[in-house]
């Protein structure tokens, strides 16, 4: 039999990716989604990808009715919980929606999990909890921190996880800090498709591609990195999915949780990026420099060796693939 997972927030850009991973694997996946951040034919588009109908339900994190119903009426094994806010700039004008939402929806998730007896889980986190590390790459033993709402939702959904983990050995969490997941799926079906105007530089970058947007700012060419602008750990989302299905399948095997960073190891600097997309779209792309944006660091990257470690999980797809899928993506896109 199948095992059955629950994806929260699986319509989203990495669940609906992770979706199409756990599929190929062989494992039975159900949605969660309340759609506030994803489309609603992105099932259409997964039922084409995979070949079969997608189960979806419509709701909240937030509502544990509706999660005990999932969970008596699936039969759920393990759960990946992608559900979350996700915008820095968003979390400072709306702390009380990020902590609830990203906080008190982890609560409300293992409260339903513990009344089903189902006690596997991958967290969504981010390499946003180390701040700007003192020691690149950066190990997932670094000290961790916060600078906004949205990155200490992350840490105290980390640190809740560690001390619920210690107190109960049923317990078993993977805990994924992802870097910078950009890139889209080979087909085209689906990618990443924010609401409102992009804060990540790759959909901004994409959509300055496609004309939807006129340039794009680059916050900053002052940093101390070689050409002056910001420097990112980018992985494709494609393998950014493969590590959440080695992540249950270690998780499920083992009953052994693990804390790890899912990046390449290798960090790309915004006007390198920028090239980069040049040449997967085929023309040049405007640019202006602009003031540092409030917050950023100025280069992270991840040291990607325990996860391959402890996982077997090592990132295969490079820049240009990322830039290539993404511009396939936003271009197809404008046909949905
Ligand atoms: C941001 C968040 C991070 C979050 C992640 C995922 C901040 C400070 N960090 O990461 O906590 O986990 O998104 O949502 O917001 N850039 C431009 N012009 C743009 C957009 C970005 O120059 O229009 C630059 C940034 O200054 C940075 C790089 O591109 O150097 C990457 O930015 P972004 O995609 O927003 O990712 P992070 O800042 O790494």
């Amino acid at each position: 039999m199948s095992k059955k997972i629950l994806l929260t927030g699986g319509a989203g850009f990495i669940g609906s990716h992770t979706y199409v991973a756990l599929k190929d694997a062989g494992y039975e996946p159900v949605i969660l989604d309340n759609f506030s951040n994803a489309r609603r034919d992105v099932t259409d588009r997964l039922e084409i990808i995979t070949g079969a109908p997608v189960v979806c339900i419509e709701g909240d994190v937030l509502d544990g009715n509706l999660l005990d119903r999932i969970f008596s009426d699936h039969k759920i094994d393990a759960v990946i919980h992608f559900a979350a806010l996700k915008a820095v700039g968003e979390s400072v004008e709306q702390p009380f929606e990020y902590l609830n939402t990203n906080i008190a929806g982890l609560y409300s998730l293992l409260g339903a999990m513990r009344r089903a007896n189902v006690f596997t889980l991958v967290f969504s986190s981010s390499a946003t909890v180390y701040g700007q590390p003192d020691q690149l790459p950066v190990k997932e033993t670094a000290p961790r921190s916060f600078n906004n709402p949205y990155g200490y939702s992350k840490l105290v959904c980390e640190q809740s996880l560690e001390q619920i983990a210690a107190s109960d050995q049923r317990w078993a969490f993977g805990i994924l800090r992802y870097f910078n997941p950009v890139g889209a799926h080979e087909t085209g079906l689906i990618g990443e498709d924010p609401n409102d105007i992009p804060n990540n530089l790759v959909p901004y970058i994409a959509k300055v591609a496609t004309g939807e947007l006129s340039q794009l700012s680059v916050w900053g060419d002052d940093y101390d990195t070689p050409d002056g602008t910001g420097i990112r750990d980018y992985i494709h989302v494609v393998d950014l999915a493969r590590g959440h299905v080695q992540s249950v399948d270690a998780l499920l095997k083992s009953g052994e949780g693990h804390v790890v960073n899912l990046g390449t190891g290798t960090g790309y600097s915004v006007l390198e990026m920028v090239k980069a997309y040049e040449h997967a779209a085929g023309r040049q792309l405007p640019y202006r420099i602009a003031p540092r944006r409030a917050g950023d660091v100025a280069c992270v990257y991840g040291d990607p060796r325990l996860a391959d470690e402890l996982l077997g999980f090592k990132a295969e797809l490079g820049l240009d693939e990322m830039c290539a899928s993404s511009w396939n993506w936003v271009s197809r896109r404008k046909n949905f």
